[in-house]
């Protein structure tokens, strides 16, 4: 019985995806990636309560599918799988490690476009950037499995010759990967890839309203044989999302936490992890600032507003959020982003070929966006354009020039999460860093500049974890991604990815005669 409800519900949200996709000439090839169950110790499993929660398309707002609604009952279930997946998994060799990653990424590469059409479908993102992040996800799976096998101890210098100081590096265990909706499948591959390659298990937790990615991802995962309980993912509504949170982050099993998303969030859960003396890699908010000098090559500085600013709609931890333009070349970088956004932004549903700009996520960052312009436009500010909800109504909002714009406004002291740029116009270098710097947060920078000196000078002294010089797309497998400050601790990706996963241990060999 309990089969034959699960396979029903399945096989409807086929139907309805399909029927979905089918209206625009987009197919899916295996229906199997949609999944409307949790998956623990390598079984597809309901929630112990049976509840369950609705996911919808922040397009259109339909529900595409209901998912287990768990707590912290099957929490615990999904740790106790992974710490007993553990016990073989750490003694793997990264070899071994390696192939099963290896064939996880083939079949992520062989799904890429049913991924990216799940993808589009849950968070609106157009599609084109869907599979640009399906790409962007299965790299970091690719590079892990090859990453993994270069995991090094070191043997290091004694100072008696009776010892040998050998360090080796060992997984540290469980892991809880807790997950956003803005990137549903790379920022579970950036974790997951790295954990599993280091030797340890891990327990996913997607955001509530993009839970079928990781699904989908699960089951590429379950195919490419992966054994049971080594990725296990727990899917929770937004009101069970705080105790099974609690659980990831507090049980004596779990090892280490890695999270992205909000500031505010980050802040709580490293302190939950605090009781345990958890590994903890975190990445928050931005608050990216954008500087344009005078010397800087107009065209680029444009191209890098656009790719920085409306990448995923604005949604983007290291979206560019206080942009500032030297007072020689404000007014023509100004009527150049107002030229781009009005010939290059096609607004509408990710599915349309043309689109290039989907929703907001859900009603309460369109609230929140909403809020921030219209907090900022009573303390001064200017509508360029834009500035209200799209005409196409429900989650979406138009790409939006704030001008005449202050330190002290929202626009410029929150991080937006939505298509709106702020632009303040500055005199000098000096003035502008101070500005930049005056920031609790530090994930990304930009700055264009075709003075040499200057560049060097500004990447000095940028406050950020990260800095597109003259380009405005800086996510790369290869690179150590990360903030200070309050944007978080630690690097993800690049051969930095895998410290969050692994400690060292100290064998001191003596007695040697
Ligand atoms: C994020 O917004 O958190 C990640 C963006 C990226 O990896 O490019």
């Amino acid at each position: 019985m309990q089969i034959f409800r699960q396979s029903r519900r399945a096989l409807q949200l086929q139907r309805h995806l399909l029927r979905y996709d089918f209206h625009r000439g987009h197919g899916f090839r295996y229906a199997s990636l949609l999944h409307q169950e949790g998956y623990i110790g390598g079984k597809w499993v309901s929630a112990l309560s049976g509840k369950t929660f609705a996911v919808t398309n922040p397009c259109n707002g339909k529900v595409i599918g209901h998912v287990p609604d768990m707590d912290e009952a099957d929490t615990k279930t999904a740790i106790d799988s992974a710490y007993e997946a553990f016990q073989s998994w750490q003694r793997t060799t990264a070899k071994e490690r390696s192939i099963l990653l290896r064939k996880w990424y083939n079949l992520m590469e062989e799904n890429k476009e049913d991924l990216a059409l799940i993808l589009t479908a849950e968070a609106g993102k157009p599609l084109a950037e869907s599979r640009g992040e399906i790409g962007y996800g299965s790299s970091f799976i690719e590079w892990f499995a090859e990453e993994g096998r270069r995991i090094y101890g070191e043997v290091v210098p004694s100072p008696a010759s009776s010892k040998e100081i050998i360090l080796i590096r060992e997984p540290i265990g469980v892991v809880s990967l807790i997950t956003p909706w803005n990137f549903p499948n790379a920022m579970i591959t950036r974790k997951a890839g790295a954990a599993l390659a280091s030797g340890c298990t891990c327990v996913i937790k997607p955001a509530e309203d993009t839970p079928l990615s990781a699904l989908a991802i699960a089951d590429l995962a379950e195919k490419a044989g992966l054994p049971p309980g080594v990725v296990n993912v727990v899917t929770a509504s937004r009101s069970n999302t705080p105790a099974v949170g609690n659980v990831l982050c507090t049980s004596p099993k779990v090892a280490g936490v890695s999270f992205t998303g909000s500031s505010a969030v980050g802040k709580h859960l490293y302190r939950l992890c605090s009781s345990g003396i958890k590994k903890i890699g975190l990445e928050l908010g931005g608050n990216a600032p954008f500087i344009v000098f005078d010397s800087a090559d107009l065209n680029k500085a444009v191209d890098g507003f656009m790719i920085s600013k409306f990448r995923n709609g604005g949604q983007t931890c290291i979206s560019s959020n206080r942009i500032y333009a030297q007072s020689g070349i404000y007014e023509k970088f100004v009527a150049a982003c107002k030229e781009a956004i009005s010939k290059r932004l096609v607004m509408g549903d990710g599915l349309n070929k043309d689109v290039n700009v989907g929703p907001i996520i859900n009603q309460s960052q369109i609230d929140k966006v909403e809020g921030i312009v219209n907090d900022s436009v009573k303390l001064g500010a200017e509508v360029l354009m834009g500035g209200k909800r799209h005409e196409l109504g429900g989650l979406f909002y138009e790409p939006t020039i704030l001008t005449n714009v202050s330190s002290e406004m929202p626009c410029v002291k929150e991080e937006i999460f939505g298509p709106v740029a702020a632009i303040q116009k500055f005199e000098s270098e000096e003035e502008v860093l101070k500005k930049a710097n005056a920031c609790q947060h530090g994930l990304a920078g930009y700055f264009f500049s075709q003075d040499y000196s200057q560049v060097w000078r500004v990447a000095r002294r940028l406050e950020v974890g990260m800095i597109g010089i003259n380009d405005g797309l800086i996510s790369a497998v290869e690179a150590a991604f990360g903030g200070i400050k309050e944007s978080g601790i630690g690097r993800e990706g690049s051969r930095h990815g895998v410290d969050d996963y692994t400690h060292i241990k100290y064998l001191c060999m003596g007695g040697i005669n």
